[in-house]
């Protein structure tokens, strides 16, 4: 039986200065779509960063144990910067789950990120923030899971002059769409709040992650299907969280930069999931074939696994929005270009998931 989600699947959802190009201002005017309200609300930025120019070379991770942040984490303890004088210094809730020659090289602050105190702890003597908000799947609200679980992060920044945060965010903004994209909309207003600190800031806008497909290697393995309620004949960015992780690294590590920004990480091309059944059958050698489901069944899926009405609610609004062309209003320019294809991912990780 196809007719509804997979249970396996949760479908949430190079290295170069250019990043630091300013496309899309967060403040100054040029606000679009959703979260401008919010950022408008808070009016000029609270903290003064000109007061803290004292040299601080701490870069402080969240979700070190993560899909990206595993790999953010990997990217700057395998740069030349730790021998330059930066150090790093993660949160995690259960450090244990880092790898121990990692524990060895970095500092451990125990917890979750999105506690007061805990970052409050973390921040102190920070210069840069790597930051990822895991929205938690029975929030009350798609607002209270990430503009919620920002907001003590936000004050501590303030707290402490944090300098330069980096996050993970979303495409949309601008887009018709954005006010009504569940998990998109709430991640564009946690920005604007980031963006509201007066720290300077780059938030990484995705498309969906071509790593999502992975969360559906059995109905692959098992049916030779893998299903989701978008259009199948729709062209869509797709991008491997390995470059995300490389982009943010470089990001964290570059001092060059300021102000506040989205940074487009887009992939190499845009592909309909009827497109991508073809290459990853062609990877695995067996068919493979991508079905549509509705959002109804879509949402209930969600459900059915204990995820909140309203979570469940905002990952299928995110996905009507997306059907209705929410991740196509950016251009790919080589700046926002990433180079690894879907086929070379599913050579490289989806495989192995599938046939092991
Ligand atoms: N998937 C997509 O297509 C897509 C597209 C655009 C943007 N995004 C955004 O990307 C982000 C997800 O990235 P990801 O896949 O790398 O994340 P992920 O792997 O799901 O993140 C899990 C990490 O968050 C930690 N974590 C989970 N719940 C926590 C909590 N309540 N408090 C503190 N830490 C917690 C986990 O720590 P433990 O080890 O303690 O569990 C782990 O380090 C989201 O913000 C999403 O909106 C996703």
């Amino acid at each position: 039986m196809v007719n509804k989600a997979d249970p396996d699947f949760v479908g949430d959802a190079r290295r170069q200065s250019e990043h630091g190009i300013d496309r899309r201002r967060f403040l100054g005017g040029l606000v679009l779509g959703a979260g401008a309200g919010m950022l408008a609300s808070l009016g000029a930025p609270r903290f003064s960063h000109a007061a803290s120019t004292s040299m601080r070379n701490r870069i402080v991770v969240t979700a070190p144990t993560g899909n990206i942040g595993h790999q953010v984490l990997h990217n700057l303890l395998d740069s030349d910067a730790l021998h330059s004088g930066v150090s790093i210094r993660v949160i995690a809730r259960d450090p244990s789950r880092l790898p121990t020659a990692t524990r060895g090289r970095i500092e451990v602050v125990q917890g979750s990120h999105g506690d007061s105190a805990v970052v409050d702890e973390a921040f102190k003597d920070a210069d840069t923030v790597f930051w990822l908000c895991p929205a938690d799947p029975t929030a009350e609200s798609v607002m209270a899971a990430y503009v919620g679980f920002t907001r003590p992060a936000c004050e501590a920044i303030t707290a402490h002059g944090v300098r330069r945060v980096v996050g993970i965010s979303a495409l949309g903004r601008g887009t018709p769409m954005a006010a009504s994209a569940g998990y998109v909309t709430a991640s564009l207003a946690m920005d604007d709040l980031i963006a509201g600190t007066g720290a300077d800031f780059r938030a990484l806008t995705m498309p969906s992650f071509m790593d999502n497909i992975a969360r559906q290697a059995k109905p692959i393995r098992d049916q030779g299907v893998f299903f989701l309620p978008i259009d199948g004949d729709r062209k869509l960015p797709a991008v491997a969280t390995r470059d995300i992780a490389s982009v943010a690294a470089s990001l964290l590590l570059d001092t060059s930069w300021s102000g506040r920004s989205e940074v487009p990480v887009l992939g190499p091309e845009d592909l309909s999931f009827n497109e991508m059944a073809s290459i990853i059958s062609d990877v695995l050698g067996k068919p493979v074939r991508y079905q549509q489901v509705s959002f109804e069944a879509y949402k209930a899926g969600f459900v059915q696994r204990g995820m909140s009405e309203a979570m469940a609610q905002g990952m299928t609004d995110m996905a009507r929005a997306k059907n209705e062309g929410l991740d196509s209003a950016v251009q790919r320019t080589p700046a926002s270009r990433t180079a690894t294809s879907f086929r070379q991912w599913c050579e490289d990780e989806l495989r192995p998931v599938v046939l092991r």
